[in-house]
């Protein structure tokens, strides 16, 4: 796979859900749900009803970001409603191999995600139980926050590992990214870029996914951690 965007619903207007999700339909490759319980993160946002009612309402593939306690008891409902991929953090999960272990029984993939202060380090190991790894690049809870570069040697480091262990992992960047960023993204290794205010917030939704695709794309050519690259001109 190359280069796939992932729009985040939390920055469209939730009252016309499936008219936002039909407004990247055409340009992007996920649509990205930001479920938050209030606990794990301190907003409260949307939960399983929500999904169901959306999966019905679109043909996209959803791509569930669950900021909630408990995933170990939650996940595995998200994928058996329909969701393509479910992403639960690693700070939450007591049992992540079985977790993800349920959410590909499931016939869905499963994500691992990171908040910036989380060391990649102790999970490399798991990465072969894993579709996804997501690298936040804000603190998680709120759409519009600013972009942290600190977290960009975390995402080095974890394409390393992927690619080191010859895996077909994903990496997932989600906080901030816009066209300011999302080069920098891509040029530490990222390929699955979640974007919220930059998709939602720009006047044409579909128009703002491709002229990200067309930035990320351009700087994962150029990027050094990519394997057979073309030569740069
Ligand atoms: C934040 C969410 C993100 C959020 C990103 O915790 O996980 O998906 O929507 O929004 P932007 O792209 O505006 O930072
Ligand atoms: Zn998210």
């Amino acid at each position: 796979m190359g280069v796939q965007i992932s729009p985040s619903l939390l920055s469209a207007d939730f009252a016309r859900l499936a008219d936002e999700a039909a407004a990247v339909e055409d340009s992007a490759d996920w649509l990205h749900v930001d479920v938050m319980d209030n606990h794990f993160v301190p907003n409260l946002t949307l939960g399983l009803p929500v999904v169901e009612s959306l999966l019905r309402a679109t043909s996209m593939p959803i791509d569930c970001h669950l900021m909630i306690d408990d995933p170990d008891r939650w996940a595995a409902a998200y994928a058996e409603a329909g969701a393509r991929s479910v992403t639960f953090h690693a700070e939450a999960a007591g049992a992540p191999v079985r977790t993800a272990r349920a959410i590909r029984a499931l016939g869905a993939r499963a994500g691992l995600a990171l908040k910036p202060a989380t060391p990649v380090e102790p999970y490399v190991d798991l990465l072969d139980e894993l579709d996804m790894l997501l690298v936040m690049t804000v603190e998680p809870g709120f759409g519009g926050q600013r972009f942290l570069d600190v977290v960009l040697p975390k995402i080095r480091r974890a394409r390393e590992a992927i690619a080191g262990r010859g895996l077909q992992v994903w990496l997932q960047v989600d906080g901030g990214v816009s066209e300011e960023t999302i080069e920098r993204c891509a040029d530490a290794g990222a390929d699955v870029f979640v974007a919220g205010s930059a998709v939602y917030g720009a006047d044409d939704p579909g128009k703002a996914v491709n002229a990200l695709r067309d930035q990320a794309e351009r700087a994962t050519a150029r990027a050094s951690w990519r394997a057979g690259r073309a030569a740069p001109r």
